[in-house]
């Protein structure tokens, strides 16, 4: 076992945290009571790069768990819950990650955790398996596959896929039902306010919020911010999407129109630079910018380096940019994902990452069975997985769900008349 974390010393707080999730990750306590028994995961090494905060380690106990062996680190530089860290490292785990690593040491970080050769990799945005494709080949054939957990990642390796380099099948955990309808959707919005308001302080009610992008992200994004009481505005390039916006109430309006208006922008898009200096120009003294998609490329941030002149940190976490004419515009987290990146964020709620990350456990246990007989594509998580992770999650929530009747069943599958 080695680690390299920020201070080992963090161990007990982080212990507490994980033990705190850990009590209320039911899912993902069932799996991890299945596979401790049978041990799928026996002899085998996951290499992960996962933003390294509580739940993230119950995941990792749950692999323990399973048989494996597990090297982590993280798969942002600034999502390191040290605390989490120091206690995994104190558990035993493989662990290269800390809050605050440079271009540098992100990358070092995650060969280092190449080097114990894994067995199966578990991604956040696919940098790991990027790395294997293009500067760690020799591992090509000894990886069995990989598990991807964002839309991003899935995004990368598809395109990947296409154009015929990928070289070992990968779940697309993040495709999952149970996976995007509710942590991209319902983790990302209240885990985004969660950071925003904890890192500013700042009245969400009565605010002008400006949400760039209307996937399952801004989808959910938006509609808390109008919960709290926020007036809500949509920036959309896809017409079917604006639409769905208008009718679901908000204002939609073109990136010019918005800048102009807005006090609070989110970016949710997965695009880059749909924040520019052109819109940045025509913002409010005080305006705040956050991303909440996977990479830092939403906020132009040289464009805003370009037009201000002056930069200073005036609290943690927030950037404050200042332009010719004294407006300042207020920068959370350097443009990194807002809900995982600032000190006091905490990513998803708990009973959330409890789906995600069950169905992380699940990929890897089916990979370690059958991972060496699949194709080098990439493939869903098997429905019947993705609905258990449902059910468990129902019965954890002591929901009853209604039965269908033998007729009414009979009579969805008939093709004759209805009357
Ligand atoms: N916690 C661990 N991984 C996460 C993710 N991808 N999104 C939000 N919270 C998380």
């Amino acid at each position: 076992m080695s680690y390299k974390v920020k201070d080992i010393k963090l161990a007990p707080e982080g212990k507490r945290v994980i033990d705190w999730a850990q009590a209320h990750m039911p899912v993902l306590a069932q799996i991890r009571k299945e596979i401790s028994k049978t041990k799928p995961l026996k002899g085998l090494t996951v290499g992960a790069a996962l933003h390294t905060e509580a739940k993230t380690a119950v995941l990792v106990r749950t692999l323990v768990a399973g048989g494996a062996k597990v090297a982590i680190t993280s798969c942002n530089p600034l999502s390191t819950k040290d605390d989490v860290a120091a206690s995994l490292a104190r558990e035993g785990v493989n662990i290269y990650a800390w809050r605050g690593e440079t271009n540098k040491e992100y990358y070092a970080n995650l060969n280092k955790i190449l080097d114990f050769t894994p067995d199966i990799l578990i991604d956040d945005g696919a940098d790991l398996i990027y790395l294997v494709h293009t500067k760690r080949t020799e591992l090509i054939g000894k990886v069995i596959g990989g598990a991807e957990e964002t839309t991003t990642g899935v995004i990368r390796l598809r395109a990947m896929e296409k154009d015929g380099v990928l070289k070992f099948p990968v779940f697309a955990v993040n495709d999952s039902y149970s996976k995007h309808f509710f942590d991209n959707r319902f983790g990302t919005a209240e885990s985004t306010f969660q950071a925003i308001t904890t890192t500013t302080n700042t009245l969400i009610a009565g605010k002008k919020v400006v949400v760039v992008g209307f996937g399952f992200v801004g989808r959910g994004i938006a509609s808390r911010a109008r919960g709290l009481g926020a007036k809500v505005a949509v920036v959309e390039t896809d017409p079917v999407k604006a639409l769905e916006a208008v009718m679901d109430g908000y204002d939609v309006e073109t990136m010019d129109e918005a800048a102009k208006r807005g006090d609070i922008f989110i970016t949710t898009t997965g695009n880059l630079k749909v924040i520019r200096a052109e819109h940045m120009k025509k913002m409010h003294d005080g305006a705040i910018l956050c991303n909440s998609g996977h990479f830092n490329v939403e906020i132009d941030i040289l464009g805003l380096e370009k037009i201000s002149v002056s930069k200073k940190e005036v609290l943690q976490d927030v950037l404050e940019y200042k332009m010719k004419d004294g407006r300042r515009i207020h920068l959370l987290t350097e443009g990194r994902l807002v809900n995982l990146a600032g000190a006091r964020a905490l990513g998803h709620p708990m009973e959330i990452m409890d789906m995600s990350f069950a169905l992380q456990a699940m990929s890897a246990v089916l990979l370690a069975q059958r991972g060496k007989k699949m194709k080098p594509k990439v493939y869903r998580v098997p429905e019947e997985i993705d609905v258990r992770v449902t059910e468990l999650k129902l019965k954890s929530l002591g929901v009853n769900v209604e039965k269908i009747t033998p007729e009414q069943k009979k009579y969805l599958e008939s093709w004759k008349e209805g009357t």
